[in-house]
């Protein structure tokens, strides 16, 4: 499993900064096997990691208990992983549909695995897929394998998704990963303040998917995501806005919309290319492309509308950061 790079070797204490990520086409479809573009945005959550006598995070003793992302993060180093101050940071909002669980996993698994000797990055999104899928029992390994890679990440598009870099697995199931050309674009991704559960969503649309309309539904999933990623590398603003509200429609017609998103959307249109909902949806967040020239219009009218809009670009994935000293005790 060759990745892009690698995690080197560090003494601990350890540090790494991870990307959020935002959802361009083919939430929830890719599940199920359909293709999904997601992009590595610049919004970050580092974490810094050192052995300890006991668990903490961020001062929490009780956090391995208690947080489950926390606690399978650290049973993935092995039978005997030891016990880890972990300290993070993230400007990545929670429960909003920009990533911050990808985030963290990876770079919490990043900082340890660098103080055990490193990790190839293949293996690594391998590891943060499993991870993320342990704690929260469904899913797809978009949001993962997009923090560790960076750029823009497809899965399932076959060579119309880019230059080929790792392939995931849970079980049966097998998610091939890929990286597409960047264009270069800014995009506007709004937080609606309404925070949801990605597994109930996650849960809901797999049993509106087995409706007898279910694989005609996925179909059209399948087609839409193709064509947007298509859209996106060939550079085309006006086909990739066109596709954005498509891919509104049917994930509208799977029941993952809400009222709130619906208003934003339709707040951000005179402003922008197109617009949909980003991640499992049932509140969350909404992305859009702007209208060339009009990000800072796009942006006042989401705050108006009473979202908190972030103005992102495309990152690089997972890497390490200098660590700050480890503290004198
Ligand atoms: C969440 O960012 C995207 C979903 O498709 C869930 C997943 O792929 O794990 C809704």
């Amino acid at each position: 499993m060759n990745g892009d790079g690698t995690i080197p070797s560090r003494g601990f204490p350890t540090s790494a900064r991870a990307p959020g990520k935002c959802v361009l086409f083919g939430e929830h479809a890719v599940v199920h096997g359909a293709p999904e573009l997601v992009l590595a945005i610049d919004l970050y959550t580092q974490a810094i990691v050192a052995p300890s006598s006991e668990s903490r995070l961020n001062g929490d003793r009780g956090a391995l208990e208690t947080n489950r992302y926390l606690r399978e993060t650290v049973a993935a180093l092995g039978p005997s992983p030891g016990t880890f101050d972990v300290r993070t940071v993230s400007r990545i909002p929670r429960s909003a549909g920009l990533g911050s669980s990808a985030a963290f996993v990876g770079a919490v698994s990043a900082a340890l695995a660098a103080g055990a000797g490193g990790i190839d990055r293949g293996a690594l999104a391998q590891r943060c897929f499993s991870v993320e899928r342990a704690a929260q029992g469904v899913g797809s390994p978009g949001d993962t394998s997009t923090s560790v890679a960076g750029g823009y990440v497809t899965l399932n598009a076959g060579s119309v998704g880019g230059e080929p870099l790792w392939t995931v697995r849970a079980g049966e199931a097998a998610w091939e990963v890929r990286r597409t050309e960047d264009p270069g674009w800014a995009w506007i991704v709004a937080y609606s303040g309404i925070p949801r559960s990605t597994a109930d969503a996650v849960r809901a649309v797999a049993a509106r998917l087995e409706r007898p309309d279910g694989p005609a539904l996925l179909e059209e999933f399948a087609n839409v995501a193709r064509a947007g990623i298509s859209a996106v590398t060939r550079g085309d603003r006006t086909e990739v806005g066109q596709l954005m509200r498509r891919n509104q429609e049917l994930l509208r017609d799977v029941g993952v919309s809400h009222p709130r998103l619906e208003a934003l959307i339709e707040a951000a249109q005179p402003a922008a290319e197109g617009a949909k909902l980003t991640g499992a949806g049932c509140g969350g967040s909404i992305v859009a492309l702007p209208l060339p020239g009009r990000e800072v219009e796009l942006v006042r009218r989401l705050a108006r509308a009473g979202a908190v809009p972030y103005p992102v670009r495309s990152s690089p994935g997972v890497s390490l950061v200098e660590a700050a000293p480890a503290p004198r005790s």
